[in-house]
């Protein structure tokens, strides 16, 4: 007789914005990719959504697809959702994209009482240059904006991937 092996519970990990069509779910491909290529997927999985609700069940804005198509990330099948009280429960680590949507992210998780079990940060917390900052609302911007998302957030999920690998006790992840 064999005994099964319980899998590990995955750590679950929700990026947050503003319209969930930009920053987010730019985030969200970039670690879910940096995550597969370590070999992780089976136990750190990603989400994203929005604090606002303008663009829910779009596609990722088109510029963030087509400039994240060029590094090699797939956003086409991400669809907007707007984030809800029950995600503090669900997620291990909310992260927001920059000051205002963690100011909003504070009082949802209030709402959620003792039920929120996620940590909250911001991504750039997790960035070695630029902890504390925003990623900059590329929206209403030009493609340069695009392209410094895409840079901020490769270099800022390279450094979450190493730091929740090194809490599961995995060291020289090769990521
Ligand atoms: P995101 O960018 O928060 O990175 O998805 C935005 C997308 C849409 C709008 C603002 C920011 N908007 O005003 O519709």
């Amino acid at each position: 007789m064999t005994s099964a092996v319980k899998p590990e519970k995955p750590v679950r990990v929700l990026f947050v914005c503003l319209g969930n069509i930009c920053r987010s779910p730019t985030a969200e491909a970039v670690f879910r990719q940096q995550v597969q290529q370590a070999g992780w997927q089976a136990m750190i999985q990603a989400d994203s959504a929005g604090t606002a609700a303008w663009h829910v069940g779009k596609a990722p804005d088109a510029r963030s697809q087509q400039h994240a198509r060029i590094r090699g990330y797939d956003l086409s099948s991400l669809r907007a959702r707007q984030v809800k009280v029950e995600d503090f429960a669900e997620f291990d680590h909310v992260i927001a994209m920059d000051a205002a949507n963690y100011a909003e992210l504070q009082r949802l998780r209030a709402d959620a009482g003792e039920a929120a079990t996620a940590s909250l940060s911001l991504l750039l917390d997790h960035h070695p240059e630029l902890r504390g900052g925003d990623v900059p609302d590329p929206y209403y911007g030009g493609d340069d904006g695009f392209e410094k998302v895409l840079d901020q957030v490769e270099v800022a999920c390279t450094q979450l991937l190493r730091s929740l690998l090194k809490t599961q006790g995995v060291f020289g992840c090769g990521c």
